[in-house]
């Protein structure tokens, strides 16, 4: 439409007065909003950018495949992949507190941006370009519910804007901080980018790292993976996808509940269901999805995932919930 293509404009222009001849880098998340500011951005400055997906261990399933094959077949953007797995799960090490977690998540990202930034300077050798840009997708409510909107409290620090450490050696070029989701979705698809991108439901950058109450552990991601693999299998067989903004699965890690499996007992842990409808995330009710749908899920989980015994549906709407549980 004529309002997104003169974001486009006028985006485009500003990116380019900003990073001028410098070199920036953009971490790509696999979800829809670092997508575009990153086509956004190659749209602006071409090949002075490079894409750094850095996977942490806290990725759903199949989800950096998907990275390195659709963004770069839609794109042709150079993507450094860097699997940085063991280093954010030590760092997660012992923590159980929301907001310590995105701390530490935020931080660990951009120690991951400041190396892959140093080999980059360093490839580039003779031409030493300096690499000086971090390009993030930060959108409108990262920043209200991070506290750093119109003097708002912090509701939780988005890992890309209150999570961030105090000494960031970057510019951050942000192209979509004054967007909502529904207008990125247009701005990708003005872009040109594939519908399997610009449709994608929302997912943190802080991944499964936010979806266990409790501390983060390999195990429990590995369970978490597996039953948030199945959720999403089955609401895309029934046809759902669009019809709810997104679906999370949360771990109660540190609760344990007594089931029956065969004729013994088991002491398990319950997983919870968050399927909400929304239309920019700032609010969100609980969708209604089919029992039919809800009683796949439930059998599948419990019945392929060994450690995980109950499935529970959260009927919060936001406010008083927020979407994720932590
Ligand atoms: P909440 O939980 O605040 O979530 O209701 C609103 C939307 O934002 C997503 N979310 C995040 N996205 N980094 C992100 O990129 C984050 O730190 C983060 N925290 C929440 C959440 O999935 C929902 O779509």
């Amino acid at each position: 439409s004529w309002t997104t293509a003169s974001i486009v404009d006028e985006q485009v222009a500003a990116i380019r007065a900003q990073v001028g001849g410098k070199r920036a880098i953009c971490g790509l998340s696999g979800g829809v909003d670092s997508a575009v500011a990153a086509a956004l951005v190659q749209r602006a400055i071409g090949d002075q950018l490079t894409c750094v997906y850095v996977d942490h261990g806290l990725m759903r399933k199949g989800e950096t495949e998907q990275v390195e094959k659709d963004f770069v077949a839609a794109t042709g953007v150079q993507l450094k992949v860097v699997d940085a797995a063991d280093r954010f799960i030590d760092a997660l090490a012992g923590v159980s507190d929301p907001e310590q977690k995105r701390k530490i998540i935020g931080r660990e990202f951009i120690r991951v941006f400041e190396t892959a930034q140093a080999e980059l300077v360093a490839e580039a050798g003779a031409a030493g370009e300096d690499v000086a840009f971090l390009v993030q997708g930060t959108l409108y409510p990262d920043v209200v519910e991070s506290g750093g909107g119109t003097g708002a409290a912090n509701i939780k620090s988005h890992h890309n804007v209150g999570g961030l450490p105090e000494d960031l050696e970057f510019e951050l070029v942000e192209p979509l901080r004054k967007l909502f989701k529904d207008e990125v979705r247009m701005v990708g698809q003005e872009l040109g980018l594939p519908e399997e991108i610009v449709q994608r439901q929302p997912f943190p950058g802080p991944g499964l790292g936010i979806r266990i109450v409790g501390e983060v552990t390999r195990q429990r991601l590995d369970l978490l993976r597996e039953a948030d693999a199945i959720a999403r299998e089955e609401l895309t067989a029934a046809g759902l996808d669009r019809d709810i903004w997104q679906c999370p699965v949360v771990l109660l890690a540190d609760v344990r509940s007594v089931g029956v499996q065969g004729d013994a007992r088991t002491y398990g842990h319950p997983v919870v269901l968050r399927p909400v409808s929304s239309e920019d995330a700032m609010t969100a009710d609980w969708s209604r999805l089919p029992y039919d749908v809800l009683a796949r899920i439930s059998t599948r989980i419990t019945n392929e995932v060994a450690e995980i015994n109950r499935v529970t549906l959260d009927v919060t709407s936001k406010p008083p919930g927020t979407i994720e549980w932590e």
